[in-house]
């Protein structure tokens, strides 16, 4: 897949926007999306399984805005929400409840309640408690519940433990030994029709072995359900393929199919998948400026205009992400520390990094920032949210404002009881 990030005459385009225009226009920071990029990882994903029965629900969190999910939607994708704001937005969004699956370790009574009164494909339950909640709100409603049980297959997705998912030791899903007792339960509940069985081992996995070693059991499963009398219409495998940061060795949907395939034709079910980052982490950048370069002991800092609010993932969990310099210069490089304004010594993009020599008021990208960047943004430090904006062809659209100070304070009110003295 190109990429949609490239240079001509050393300066930086987003496919045919020099993304100095764009920030000559919108300031910074921004995020800047490819829609070309969405939609071609979207096809690569898709194309890659077409030989199965199939359909991909893009995970909506990885970037929660409404144009996003859109481009998402009329490519032919269908949606994985994970909680009453994400399904709000893919129903404000024009999404058919009919390609949407609703997903959360911890849903509210609230949400299940929103979501039965749609014809959505299914309600992933991860316990035994959501089931009978969901059993009786349904009675209340006076509606089957379409119900799938999310299974922890008790595999190691050898990713960052903060979003490894499907050990045992895990919060998420129903312990497999339980699960054939979650499914007989489900069966013996007046309120739910059971639609599928599902698991999601963890995000960033770049070797497809524990996906496969997953899905194999979850297939095994299955089986043991059949020959119970639960049949099952839909398996859903979850997302978590990952993308490569660094330019290392990431296993393609390609290169997935060809292990899964095997399997997936085997269990005669429609099959779900939820890719999130796939589809959109390489589609965007985090464009920051210069403020200023200093040396503080041996060490050099180059401290821009973003910050740990905007994209919150290297300092979470110390993840890569590549950055570029928006306008290439021939001066040499430099090793320094990228770093932000906020106030923590934690708030960083890269340390130590070898980057092209720098003056106040370049331009700079940190790559592969359309997932998990905005949608993780933050008011800390009262810094305002910053401005997302789509590029398609040689035009772009800003498609979510910079805040206003305004904004920070608009759900506030100053108390005269509490702050005039009586
Ligand atoms: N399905 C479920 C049930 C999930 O929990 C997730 C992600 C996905 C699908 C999509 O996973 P993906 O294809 O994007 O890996 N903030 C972290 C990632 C957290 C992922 C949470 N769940 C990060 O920045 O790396």
């Amino acid at each position: 897949m190109a990429d949609q990030f490239s240079y001509e005459n050393k300066e930086m385009f987003c496919e045919d926007v020099k993304v100095t225009d764009i920030v000559r226009d919108v300031g910074t920071p921004a995020y800047i999306y490819s829609k070309a990029s969405f939609v071609n990882a979207f096809r690569e994903f898709d194309t890659a399984f077409s030989s199965v029965d199939h359909l991909v629900c893009y995970s909506l969190k990885a970037n929660t805005n409404l144009n996003v999910c859109r481009i998402f939607y009329d490519a032919g994708s269908g949606i994985d929400c994970n909680s009453g704001g994400e399904f709000f937005r893919a129903m404000k969004a024009g999404v058919d409840p009919h390609r949407i699956v609703f997903t959360g370790v911890g849903k509210t009574e609230e949400e299940i309640r929103t979501v039965l009164q749609h014809p959505i494909i299914m309600l992933k339950a991860e316990s035994l408690q959501e089931l009978h909640l969901i059993n009786a709100i349904a009675g209340e409603l006076n509606v089957k519940a379409p119900v799938g049980i999310r299974v922890n297959p008790d595999v190691d997705a050898k990713t960052h433990p903060y979003i490894s998912t499907g050990l045992s030791e895990n919060k998420f899903g129903i312990d497999s030994s339980q699960a054939v007792h979650a499914f007989e339960l489900a069966a013996s509940l007046p309120n739910l029709r059971i639609v599928g069985i599902d698991m999601h081992i963890g995000s960033q996995i770049t070797n497809a072995a524990p996906i496969i070693e997953a899905c194999r059991k979850l297939a095994e499963l299955a089986t043991v359900l059949k020959s119970r009398g639960i049949a099952l219409s839909h398996f859903d495998i979850g997302g978590g393929l990952g993308i490569s940061y660094d330019r290392g060795k990431s296993t393609s949907p390609h290169e997935l199919a060809k292990e899964l395939l095997p399997i997936l034709t085997g269990v005669g079910c429609k099959i779900l998948f939820e890719p999130g980052r796939f589809l959109t982490a390489r589609a965007g950048i985090l464009a920051t400026k210069v403020l200023y370069i200093k040396q503080n002991g041996k060490k050099n800092f180059i401290v821009v205009d973003a910050a740990m609010n905007d994209l919150l993932r290297p300092s979470l969990y110390k993840a890569f992400h590549e950055i570029k310099p928006v306008t290439q210069k021939s001066e040499g490089t430099i090793v320094a520390d990228i770093v932000g304004p906020v106030c923590e010594s934690g708030d960083f993009f890269a340390q130590g990094r070898e980057i092209q020599k720098c003056e106040q008021g370049d331009l700079l990208a940190v790559m592969s920032a359309g997932a998990y960047s905005f949608v993780m943004s933050s008011n800390y430090n009262q810094r305002r949210r910053a401005p997302e904006v789509i590029v398609e062809g040689n035009k772009y659209y800003v498609v979510r404002e910079r805040e206003t100070y305004e904004d920070l304070v608009a759900k506030e009110r100053l108390v005269t009881n509490l702050i005039n003295p009586r």
